[in-house]
């Protein structure tokens, strides 16, 4: 019997959920090159017990070095990791209190499914007996409770993968990082794997670190999303308010949609575009030529144009896709300008390519940036 794990019960009954609260983890000015190329330059960033958080950046932004980090697969060369205010840095990997998951399957193609998952138990010297029990337990817990038998070569990609959690779960850490766990599987598993892994996550209250490259992923999972780039981060926040108020440009553009218009700064820290007089968001470039990042649900688009000869703000569709309720307008404006706008579906019947419209932009505070040479 283990000392370091409570007594399993039986399957289906709270021992799983006994998992210890989630831990905090506090990535301290984290810096890691390899050669030149510098993967972490100064990462700075704190997930509350139990938070999702997810890393969503560019490739090569530094995302799974950070996570090999956490696990104790990789070494900073400054920085530490702190977990409950304990500076784990030099800790090694295999006392350390987190389980991951990978991109790719990398279950152990000659152990079961059940094998797999009672790998680290076997490893911590649990008797067999509550391995296996555990181990049907687990499979239990991700809804693979028959395919204990099953040799990974005999699963899908998406069970794999929830083996794999399985298995990451089985020494209950209080730490959870997953490396694109969905990356490799088809849209709609994708989707429903990943509303299970919240579902589990949520009531295992196991802080998690999710990474991922996909936006629409990290938005709806996430308590939380982080923003690198670069080794760094950029922004930190809830995913409506990194929409709504992304803190820097790269941000605005990596997050989303956005269009960028030529505007010009006016006095009164307004800047002028298409039209529009509007408050200007963040920081301000030295040039008063700049441009300005819209999104395309805060472009109007009105039919009929204003007059027949048009003005300055009448658009011509270029291409219109239907997106279910929302129709995602390509316009362009007389100098050349492309703008996309979102409008409710109900509202786009009449705008085909080659229509005419009025473009107008939502009266809201903008980022803007130097507009390049
Ligand atoms: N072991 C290594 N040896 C050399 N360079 C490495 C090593 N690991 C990572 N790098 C480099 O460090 C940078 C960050 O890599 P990392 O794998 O953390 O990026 P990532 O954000 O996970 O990218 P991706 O989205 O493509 O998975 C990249 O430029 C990468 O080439
Ligand atoms: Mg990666």
């Amino acid at each position: 019997m283990s000392t370091t794990l409570p007594a399993a019960r039986k399957p289906g009954d709270a021992d799983v959920r006994d998992t210890p609260a989630g831990a905090r983890v506090e990535f301290r000015g984290l810096r890691r090159a390899f050669g030149s190329t510098v993967a972490l330059d100064g990462l700075d960033l704190t997930i509350e017990p139990g938070e999702l958080v997810a890393l969503l950046g560019p490739s090569g932004c530094g995302k799974t070095t950070a996570l090999r980090v956490v696990a104790g697969f990789e070494q900073p060369d400054s920085g530490e990791v702190l977990v409950d205010g304990q500076d784990i840095t030099r800790i090694p990997a295999n006392r350390r209190d987190a389980g991951m998951v990978f991109q790719s399957y990398s279950l152990f193609p000659n152990l079961s499914a059940r094998d797999n998952v009672a790998f680290g138990l076997r490893v911590r010297k649990v008797a067999a007996a509550e391995r296996r029990e555990r181990a049907a337990e687990l499979l239990d817990l991700v809804g693979l409770p028959d395919h204990g038998d099953r040799y990974p070569h005999q699963m899908s990609g998406g069970q794999q993968q929830r083996v794999a959690l399985a298995r990451a779960l089985a020494l209950r850490p209080r730490v959870l990082l997953l490396d694109e766990p969905l990356s490799a599987l088809d849209a709609k598993v994708r989707a429903n794997l990943r509303d299970e892994i919240r579902r589990l996550q949520l009531s295992l209250g196991i802080t998690t670190v999710f990474v991922t490259h996909d936006q629409e992923e990290a938005l709806s999972m996430a308590d939380r999303v982080a923003v690198l780039n670069a080794g760094r981060l950029e922004q930190c926040a809830a995913p409506a308010e990194l929409y709504e108020r992304p803190a820097t440009p790269f941000v605005a553009e990596f997050v989303g949609t956005m269009n960028r218009l030529p505007g010009r700064l006016a006095d009164s820290g307004l800047v002028e575009v298409v039209g529009a007089r509007l408050p200007v968001d963040g920081p301000v470039p030295a040039t008063r030529d700049v441009e300005v990042l819209v999104r395309p649900e805060n472009v109007t688009v009105t039919v009929p144009a204003e007059t027949d000869a048009g003005t300055d703000r009448t658009a011509t569709v270029v291409s219109a896709s239907f997106l279910g309720s929302v129709t995602r307008l390509h316009l362009v404006l007389p100098d050349g300008t492309s703008v996309k706008a979102d409008l409710p579906s109900r509202d786009a019947g009449a705008l085909v390519p080659g229509a005419r419209a009025t473009v107008g932009l939502t009266e809201r505070p903008v980022l803007v940036v130097a507009r390049p040479a």
